[in-house]
């Protein structure tokens, strides 16, 4: 319908046919981020809605921004507004494994060796999709040395008697066996019955209650264990990342990591480096204890891309022991913003993946 000032819907699509997502290489109409029923035109203003793939868009506010000014310049029009909203799409269930109700994407932490930080990396990189507004859950795949107890500060065994239980903490949702272990008793599991540990952990809860996840994260235990493997076989893994610190880069442990996935038809969004530099926690001075580059460079050889680098700072440790991550602590920190800014661009990855899955088809 025509307003009054003789601005149409289709001068509005064609205006903001001038923005390219970067990640997607296509206009914002074109991939259908505009409902056409969210733009409304009338007394020299224009509301319109644009339905990104995630909440953890890298390009929101500067999409935001351009949309206000292509509208603004319109004939006749004095006010826009611009609202920014996110539908996060499922991917993965194409083909392969059985797709876990209630989860639209998977991501995988995964790292070559131990004691690198998966879990404190995929720990905080779940609050911090969270805090772009995701709904997000993390399973703890580690079966026989969970971590995810202690750094979101639930006592070890304290569903010994009652069962696991999904808990919800932070504002995400939480499975660890640790949950239901008694302190200090290791868990002597062989191969198969690990496997199956991580399939009920993946199939038999119920993820979907409380409506559905945006994203689980799975914190994996290190190298190409049982786990790892049941984890890529139960459940489609939207992409996996590789963790790695700068004195633990061996170009031969993390093939074997990123081989194994590729095998398996699980994408590997990347390389995370932490424990990169430190950052002085007085004065913010960063130190390049390790040399600089190593994890880069790995990136490059093993032909994947590099996410960014974590420093190693004593608040990281102190927060994964005092069950309180720094996302969630002190999201404004140097940091936390490094969690942030790589969740983002896992958020990315995770869209592109999608549309490539979905368009393979048609384009064949
Ligand atoms: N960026 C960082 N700065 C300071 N300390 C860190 C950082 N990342 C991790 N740590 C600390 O390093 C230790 C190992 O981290 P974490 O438990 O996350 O590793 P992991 O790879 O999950 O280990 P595992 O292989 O045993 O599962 C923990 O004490 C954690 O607090
Ligand atoms: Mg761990």
């Amino acid at each position: 319908m025509a307003d009054p000032d003789g601005v149409t819907k289709e001068q509005v699509l064609s205006a903001l046919s001038q923005i390219q997502d970067p990640d997607l290489h296509q206009d914002i109409v074109a991939l259908g981020f505009i409902p056409e029923d969210s733009i409304e035109i009338g007394d020299g203003q224009i509301a319109v809605k644009i339905v990104l793939t995630t909440p953890a868009c890298p390009v929101r506010d500067e999409m935001k921004a351009q949309a206000e000014e292509l509208l603004l310049a319109l004939p006749g029009i004095e006010r826009v507004d611009v609202e920014m909203d996110a539908a996060v799409r499922t991917t993965g269930a194409a083909q392969g494994p059985t797709a876990v109700p209630g989860v639209r994407n998977i991501i995988a932490v995964a790292s070559n060796k131990g004691g690198v930080g998966k879990s404190t990396v995929a720990v905080n990189l779940a609050l911090a999709l969270r805090r772009f507004g995701a709904s997000v859950g993390l399973l703890d795949a580690d079966v026989t040395g969970p971590n995810v107890p202690t750094m979101l500060g639930v006592p070890v065994g304290s569903q010994a008697d009652t069962g696991l239980q999904i808990i919800e903490r932070y504002g995400i949702r939480a499975v660890s066996l640790g949950f239901v272990l008694k302190r200090g008793l290791p868990v002597v599991w062989r191969g198969p019955m690990i496997g199956s540990g991580v399939r009920q952990l993946l199939h038999d809860l119920p993820w979907s209650e409380g409506g559905d996840l945006d994203y689980l994260v799975l914190d994996l235990p290190p190298g190409t264990s049982d786990a790892s493997m049941s984890a890529a076989t139960e459940a489609p893994i939207a992409g996996t990342i590789v963790v790695t610190t700068p004195n633990a880069v061996s170009v031969e442990d993390a093939t074997k990591a990123v081989t194994m996935f590729e095998k398996m038809n699980v994408p590997v969004f990347g390389l995370v480096e932490n424990m990169s530099y430190f950052a002085c926690p007085h004065c913010g001075e960063r130190t390049n204890i390790f040399g600089t580059g190593g994890a880069e460079a790995m990136a490059d050889e093993l032909g994947i891309d590099f996410l960014g680098s974590i420093p190693l700072h004593s608040d990281v440790r102190a927060g994964a022991d005092s069950g309180i991550p720094i996302v969630e602590s002190d999201p404004e920190s140097p940091v936390a913003q490094a969690f942030s800014a790589i969740a983002q661009r896992i958020a990315a990855k995770t869209s592109v993946q999608h549309f490539f899955a979905e368009e393979a088809p048609a384009s064949a």
